[in-house]
């Protein structure tokens, strides 16, 4: 992610990852609501996965602070809990832009609450939640939102390259034995979050997952596809007027992958550690400033172009000037800003987000309570 608060950052750029959050908010407040309710604890420990840097990021915090806030007085509790919240991202993220954000966040939130405002700590995690970021039985509630389209790394090929007909992740024209390498990677990334996130959940501890997925179930019938193959349309374009060579377009990939809810369903399954408490699918526009629900054009596609545009922008700049270098990027995203209002204009594409709300598996309930008590 772009970091800072500049016109091309992340921070400046997050309505739709904004629109997700809002769309989790029952399902994420229902889900702390079951934590509290069944462990009543003193120290609760918060998580929020891929929290970039931005309005969004304090926003876990704000939900979690209302509704223990509210549960607490409602059952007449004299003793307020205390929260640690870890914000967790890659070590590249922009933590210091977050860092610098608490000092105004925690004036405001005590001029809204003031002596009912529960008390809250927040430290940074940086590393993958593709390995294990906390010790065993220490976290009692995790969120994910819209950070598990990315995959641990591009999948590998043949000879370590994946040639996927110059497109850029999962799309119509892919050849199979690509599409079968994401969906490989993508099943392999799962598995090892689900066990990571259960060795590290108390009993009792829940987690919401919140990302975009696809309706068919063959992977190339995501809109996804459709999405970035609008930006490797743009890179063919560079190719074509020679500002790049086509064998880096040829050897360019993302480790992103939207699954449909059955593959997501199987590698739960199979992992067994997690029951299933929600599983819901919503629909979102391209263009999150757009709120209307009709599925012809879009309500105006030019300003709807430049919206999508710097959301992607934000979110896959870095990865594109690591491989073709930064010099390409205005051009790039302005032929891709074109490009995405002459697809809106042929039909309004919708997003498909997944809220998932996971419950640990409580087989060995008998230690529960002690477990618990131990957390932190
Ligand atoms: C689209 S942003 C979403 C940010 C935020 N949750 C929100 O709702 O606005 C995805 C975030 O996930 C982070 N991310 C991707 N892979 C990750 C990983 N393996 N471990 C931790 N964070 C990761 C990215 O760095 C990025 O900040």
């Amino acid at each position: 992610m772009v970091g800072g608060a500049g016109e091309t950052s992340y921070a400046s750029n997050s309505k739709f990852p904004e629109k997700v959050l809002h769309m989790a908010k029952p399902i994420l407040e229902e889900a702390i609501r079951g934590v509290y309710m069944s462990l009543l604890p003193e120290r609760m420990a918060v998580v929020d996965l891929g929290c970039s840097s931005g309005p969004n990021t304090l926003k876990v915090v704000s939900e979690v602070l209302d509704v223990i806030g509210k549960l607490r007085r409602s059952l007449g509790r004299q003793e307020m809990p205390e929260i640690l919240f870890f914000l967790n991202d890659l070590p590249g993220n922009d933590f210091n832009h977050v860092f610098r954000s608490l000092g105004d966040y925690r004036r405001k939130v005590e001029e809204e609450k003031g002596n009912l405002l529960v008390p809250y700590y927040v430290v940074g995690v940086p590393g993958s939640f593709y390995g294990r970021l906390f010790p065993c039985q220490s976290v009692h509630f995790f969120n994910a939102s819209c950070c598990l389209n990315w995959l641990s790394q591009v999948p590998d090929g043949e000879q370590g390259v994946l040639l996927n007909n110059k497109n850029i992740c999962v799309a119509e024209t892919s050849p199979v034995e690509v599409v079968k390498a994401y969906q490989d990677q993508h099943q392999r990334d799962l598995s090892e979050f689900l066990r990571c996130r259960h060795a590290e959940l108390s009993y009792g501890g829940r987690m919401v997952l919140s990302f975009l997925g696809r309706k068919g179930s063959y992977p190339p019938s995501g809109d996804m596809g459709y999405f970035f193959g609008l930006l490797a349309e743009a890179l063919s374009a560079l190719v074509s007027q020679g500002i790049i060579e086509e064998e880096k377009l040829v050897t360019f990939n993302l480790p992103l992958y939207s699954p449909s809810m059955e593959e997501v369903k199987a590698v739960i399954h199979r992992e067994d550690l997690f029951d299933i408490e929600q599983a819901q699918i919503f629909e979102a526009n391209w263009d999150p400033f757009d709120g209307s629900d009709d599925d012809s054009a879009a309500f105006d596609s030019i300003v709807s172009g430049k919206n999508v545009a710097g959301n992607v922008r934000a979110v896959v700049q870095s990865l594109i000037a690591e491989h073709f270098g930064d010099a390409i990027l205005d051009e790039l995203f302005s032929i891709y800003e074109a490009n995405v209002p002459r697809h809106l204009l042929q039909r309004k594409s919708k997003h498909y987000v997944f809220v998932i709300s996971l419950k640990k598996k409580e087989e060995e309930e008998a230690d529960g309570d002690a477990a618990a008590a131990a957390a932190w």
